[in-house]
């Protein structure tokens, strides 16, 4: 039996069975796979085991991995991964839950706001790919939020309204927002904001979406204040729950999602046991503001 996907609810995501992603795929099980994710922005696959390699070999079927510099504070010598792998565990590199007040822990908080990955790069992120190895035994669901369906839920003058503004996106919105504000002269320079549409057309399937996340902290032509809650209450309509799947982990699961067309966040859990998570990324391949509306 081929590959199959069984959506999960209308607006996002669907079970893939049928495939093995320990193993190499076919060229045409990964133009399947990248079908589904333009249709369901999502994907879940249970029961899949995989090393750090295989996660890399599956990852660039899609296109070639993200360079993860300037993406996080972790020193080099302080990685528990390889490279081409984003960390996104609670661990230290002795396989420990990290101190409470470590900056590390502090600095990975900011994935519990709604965000779209790598939103803070110049040309942001196309996939993630992220395999569950240990779960954590209270909360760390992810919750992932279709922007497709946000915005074509938007009435017409908001739509007008918004469909040519241009926002700024930095890490340093993100953390700000939680009140982690101190950065070294490097990380400032490291996390300068970038530019990107509030509204962004699909490079595949061409269709609208809203372009928010966490990183976002301002709008062009806008006071900081009318930009803040402009982003806010976009961001309340957008993740209302009939746009949002929640997602309960299990070992083994594998979810990827489509940046493009989407926000996520992980909700709190037990930060004293492990949660040990590990994303693949693939690189996007254009600027936001190079788009027409
Ligand atoms: C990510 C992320 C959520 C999680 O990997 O990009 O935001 O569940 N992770 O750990
Ligand atoms: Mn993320």
């Amino acid at each position: 039996m081929g590959i199959q996907f069984e959506a999960i609810k209308p607006e996002i995501g669907a079970r893939v069975t049928g495939v093995d992603l320990t193993k190499p795929l076919t060229r045409e099980q990964a133009a399947q796979i990248e079908a589904a994710m333009d249709r369901y922005a999502m994907l879940v696959f249970h029961k899949q085991y995989v090393s750090d390699e295989q996660q890399k070999s599956f990852t660039v079927n899609f296109g070639p991995i993200e360079n993860a510099r300037g993406g996080n504070i972790t020193k080099p010598e302080d990685k528990r991964l390889a490279d081409g792998l984003n960390d996104v565990s609670n661990l230290g590199k002795d396989g420990k839950p990290l101190a409470k007040d470590s900056r590390q822990h502090l600095f990975n908080i900011g994935n519990m706001l709604w965000h779209s990955d790598s939103s803070f790069r110049a040309i942001p992120a196309k996939y993630s790919i992220l395999s569950a190895r240990v779960v954590n035994p209270v909360g760390g669901n992810t919750e992932f939020a279709s922007m497709r369906a946000a915005y074509e839920a938007l009435d017409a003058k908001t739509k007008a309204e918004i469909d040519d503004l241009i926002c700024e996106h930095s890490l340093m919105y993100s953390r700000g927002a939680l009140g982690f504000l101190d950065y070294t002269e490097q990380e400032k320079q490291m996390f300068k904001p970038v530019r990107q549409r509030l509204v962004r057309a699909h490079p595949s399937t061409g269709a609208k979406s809203l372009f928010l996340s966490s990183h976002a902290g301002g709008i062009l032509g806008m006071t900081m204040p009318e930009a803040r809650i402009l982003l806010r209450d976009l961001t309340e309509h957008a993740t209302q729950p009939q746009f949002v799947y929640v997602h309960k982990w299990q070992p083994g699961d594998l979810v990827m999602w489509d940046n493009q067309q989407t926000m996520h966040r992980v909700r709190r859990y037990d930060e004293s046991q492990p949660r040990d998570m590990r994303r693949t990324t693939v690189a996007g391949s254009a600027m936001t503001i190079e788009q027409a509306a």
